[in-house]
C-alpha cells in the first residue's frame, strides 16, 4: 500500500492503491513524446475515460518528431483532453482520488507540458500527485480489464526501448536483458524509411509485411549473449539487399515480411527462454511495437505451451494516459515529490 500526504494543505495521508479499502479514481497525463494523452482509471483496471490527442499528422511531413514542435502542440492540447477525460467521465475533479503525470524518460520539453498540468491539478484540488516512470506504465497497460498479476516475463518493445523484464512484484522489476544499439521500434522505423514507407513505419511495415513472403529473403539474426538484443546489423542488411536491386523496383511486401520475420523469431527465442529460466507462467507484451501483428502471434503461440499470454488492446499499447494511471495505483516505487522534475533518458 502507498501512503501518500495530499500535496498542499490536507495534513491526513491519503492511501492509494489496492489495500487502501475503497475505490480509488486516478486521472493521468501522458505528454513524454508525440501525443497528448489524459485518462481516468477506477483502481488501476477499468477504464473511466481515455482521450488521446495524436500528433502523428504534424510529424508526418518531417518523418519523425521535432521536439520543439511536439511540446507546442502538446500545450494547444492540454487543456482540450483533460475537459474532454472529465466530460467522458461525467466526474469533476473532486472527485478524483489522485492525479498523476508521465516523470520520464520522454522528451523534455513535451513531459514538462504534462507533468505540469497534472501538479497543478493536485495541488488547485488539493490532491496527492504521482510522478510515473513512462517504461513502467507501458507494463501496466496489462493490468487494463484483467486480474493479471505479478510474477511475470515482459517484453517491453517502444520506439526507445527493448527490454526483457523480470517483473516479481508490482513494484519490483529487474532488467534482465535489453538492445545494445537500436530499439525494435526504432529498427522498424528506419527500415521502414530506407524502403520509401510513410512515418510513422512501424504500423505501415506490419501492414505490408502480411502480404509478403516472410521467407523471401534470409536477414541475419544477431548472436548477442543472454537475453541482449542488437538490430543494428539487421537494418545494415536490409540496407545492403535495397541496394542491390540498383534502382529497380523494390519487392516491398517480401522485404517487410522478412524483416518482421527475422525481428519477431529473434524477440520470440529470448522470451522463451527467459520463461524457461525463470519458471514463471507468464508473459505480457508491452510498448507501442507490441501492437505488431506478427510479434502478437508469436508471442501468443506460447499459450500452446501452458503459458498465460497477455497484450493490451492496440490503445494502451501505444502512448496513452490509462497505462500510467494504472501504474500510479499498482506501483509503489513512483515520484510522489510535487517538486519532481522530469529527466529525458532512463
Ligand atoms: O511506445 P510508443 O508509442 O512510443 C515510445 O517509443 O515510447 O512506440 C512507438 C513505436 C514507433 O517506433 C512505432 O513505429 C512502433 O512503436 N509501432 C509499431 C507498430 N505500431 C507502432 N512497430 C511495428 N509494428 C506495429 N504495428
Ligand atoms: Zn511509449
Amino acid at each position: 500500500m502507498k501512503m501518500i500526504k495530499n500535496t498542499l494543505f490536507t495534513e491526513k495521508p491519503v492511501e492509494i492503491g489496492p489495500e487502501s479499502g475503497y475505490d480509488n479514481y486516478i486521472m493521468a497525463i501522458e505528454s513524454s513524446c508525440d501525443e497528448t494523452a489524459c485518462a481516468i482509471v477506477k483502481n488501476g483496471r477499468e477504464v473511466i475515460s481515455n482521450v488521446v490527442a495524436s500528433q502523428i499528422k504534424t510529424h508526418e511531413k518531417y518523418g519523425g518528431v521535432i521536439p520543439e514542435i511536439a511540446a507546442r502542440e502538446h500545450l494547444e492540447s492540454i487543456n482540450v483532453v483533460i475537459e474532454e477525460a472529465f466530460k467522458q467521465a461525467n466526474m469533476k475533479p473532486e472527485e478524483i482520488t489522485a492525479f498523476a503525470g508521465t516523470v520520464g524518460p520522454g522528451l523534455v520539453g513535451c513531459l514538462l507540458v504534462g507533468l505540469n498540468a497534472a501538479k497543478t491539478l493536485a495541488l488547485v484540488y488539493d490532491k496527492p500527485f504521482i510522478g510515473v516512470n513512462h517504461l513502467n506504465a507501458h507494463l501496466c497497460g496489462n493490468y487494463i480489464d484483467t486480474d493479471l498479476k505479478p510474477p511475470y516475463i515482459a517484453l517491453l518493445i517502444s520506439g526507445g526501448h527493448t527490454q526483457i523484464i523480470d517483473v516479481k512484484s508490482y513494484s519490483e522489476q529487474t532488467i534482465i536483458g535489453e538492445t545494445i544499439d537500436d530499439a525494435v521500434g526504432e529498427a522498424y522505423d528506419k527500415v521502414a524509411r530506407l524502403i520509401g514507407l510513410p512515418y510513422p513505419g512501424g504500423p505501415v511495415l506490419d501492414k505490408l509485411a502480411k502480404e509478403g513472403n516472410p521467407h523471401a529473403y534470409k536477414l541475419p539474426e544477431a548472436k548477442v549473449d543472454g537475453y541482449n538484443f542488437s538490430f543494428s546489423g539487421l537494418k545494415t542488411a536490409v540496407l545492403r539487399l535495397v541496394k542491390s536491386f540498383d534502382g529497380q523496383e523494390l519487392p516491398v511486401n517480401d522485404i517487410c515480411a522478412s524483416f518482421q520475420e527475422c525481428v519477431s523469431s529473434t524477440l520470440y527465442k529470448k522470451v522463451k527462454k527467459a520463461l524457461e529460466e525463470s519458471g514463471y507462467k507468464q508473459v505480457v507484451i508491452a510498448g507501442g511495437v507490441a501492437a505488431n501483428s506478427e510479434i502478437r502471434k508469436k508471442i501468443f503461440s506460447l499459450e500452446n505451451e501452458g503459458y498465460r499470454v497477455n497484450a493490451p488492446l492496440m490503445k494502451y499499447c501505444t502512448d496513452n494516459a490509462a497505462m500510467v494511471a494504472s501504474c500510479a495505483y499498482f506501483n509503489t516505487n513512483t515520484f510522489d515529490d510535487i517538486d519532481v522534475e522530469v529527466f529525458s533518458r532512463a
